[in-house]
């Protein structure tokens, strides 16, 4: 029998993406001081070092202690590193950045020599998984030291480097996607647990906005006094609106030139907000990916936006390549077969979906990843942000928070079942 496997070719592939990844983290680490290392700028979230520690204490666990049946080299570790281990607010007693460092190389060390010696073909999808562990972790810890940066009020003015030319005509426009079916999810190999299976779904016409909702048009909202006022606000969000005392997006520049910018670091109740002062609504998880993945011509869905090719600082703003937000029309090659801009990057979309397990759902690796937090208290984020690393980009990708968590890089963009007159 002849195998279209070619397991040195997966080998290779799986090295480099493990280099290149470990590359863009220590990126990040470049220069940092310890007490950044250790801090931790709000309870919810462990400080960037913890994160650091255990993205080596999963690689140790998944690659060489659960399928390679290896001892655990470091089991002074493995309390304060597991995700199960200690209450956030005692994560702060780090090792320092080095004996970190030295943590994370130890453990690549092994694993690399494990990889030449075993059967790839069974391990792929798990090697695969631990690389998007890893690009999680660094997402996580980019908005962590994002946000230490803001409540320190150390943004200046953010530079304007590059010179973006605005072609936007219509800011508000909707793009009507018609009824009909389209595929959900994925099985490709790098699919996670809670992409799977993929699915047919038959979706009645709807329209979806061709851009995420800019600084500039939340501006109005703001200006209209729309924190104030909780006729725009579910029950839930208003009492949320009056515990956090939010009066504005985290992330807001205020400033003019950022007005094409998506809005940044809304929670999900924001986002409602803003979709009812509109007279719209947050679109299902369905809505978003069917408007961003479907090539009705062709019948098939796309992986990404614009087709099978990987994402590049072309179509997308992705990889902390830029550092920050991007104007929502920067990137026309990115564009869906529908002409829905920036599905992809810039900043995760909120969806009206909770998040849930499609039919067929089954575990994998382990039912902590996906599956506990099927409890209706989770809203679906979708597309990834200037944060991402490609590995986590895809349309069939899916994030998830709670709904009152609003430190994440989270935008999203609005649909209504009718286009609204005037
Ligand atoms: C997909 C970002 C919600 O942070 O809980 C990291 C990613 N899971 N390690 C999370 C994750 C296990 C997950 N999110
Ligand atoms: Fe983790």
């Amino acid at each position: 029998m002849i195998s279209r496997f070619n397991e040195s070719s997966v080998k290779e592939t799986l090295v480099c993406d493990l280099v290149e990844c470990r590359l863009k983290t220590w990126k990040i680490f470049e220069g940092m001081d310890e007490s950044t290392f250790c801090s931790q700028p709000h309870p919810e979230f462990s400080p960037v070092g913890w994160h650091l520690g255990h993205i080596a204490y999963t690689e140790s666990l998944w690659l060489l202690e659960h399928i390679g049946g290896l001892p655990c080299s470091f089991p002074q570790y493995q309390k304060l590193f597991a995700a199960d281990g200690l209450p956030k607010s005692q994560r702060v007693q780090l090792p320092n950045i080095q004996e970190t460092h030295d943590y994370l190389e130890t453990v690549r060390k092994q694993v690399l020599q494990r990889l030449e010696v075993v059967d790839i073909e069974k391990e792929e999808r798990l090697w695969r998984f631990l690389i998007q562990h890893e690009s999680q972790h660094c997402e996580i810890i980019s908005f962590v030291l994002e946000l230490m940066k803001w409540e320190n009020r150390e943004i200046e003015e953010i530079e304007e480097n590059i010179n973006y030319t605005s072609s936007i005509k219509n800011i508000t426009e909707m793009i009507l996607i018609p009824a009909g079916e389209f595929e959900q999810g994925s099985n490709d190999i790098y699919a996670l647990d809670n992409e799977r299976p993929e699915h047919k779904v038959y979706l009645e016409t709807y329209y979806i906005d061709r851009y995420p909702v800019t600084c500039g048009q939340y501006w109005l909202f703001m200006e209209a006094g729309g924190y104030q006022d909780s006729q725009w606000w579910s029950e839930a969000g208003w009492k949320w609106r009056q515990t956090e005392r939010v009066i504005k997006p985290l992330y807001w520049s205020g400033q003019r030139n950022w007005d094409n910018h998506p809005v940044c670091g809304v929670s999900w109740y924001e986002a409602q907000a803003y979709s009812r002062f509109v007279g719209k609504r947050l679109p299902t998880e369905a809505e978003w990916e069917k408007a961003a993945s479907w090539d009705a011509k062709a019948g098939c869905r796309r992986i990404y936006p614009w087709g099978d090719t990987s994402p590049s600082f072309e179509n997308c703003n992705c990889d902390r390549l830029i550092g920050h937000t991007t104007p929502v029309d920067n990137y026309p090659a990115g564009q869906s077969a529908y002409g829905l801009y920036d599905t992809l990057g810039n900043v995760w979309e909120w969806t009206a979906s909770w998040f849930d397990g499609y039919e067929g759902f089954q575990s994998y690796p382990y039912i902590g990843y996906s599956q506990v937090y099927f409890d209706h208290k989770h809203r679906v984020l979708k597309g990834g942000s200037w944060a991402t690393r490609h590995w986590g980009l895809r349309t069939s990708f899916r994030n998830w928070y709670y709904p009152g968590v609003y430190q994440i890089f989270a935008g999203f963009r609005c649909a209504t079942n009718e286009v609204l007159l005037g």
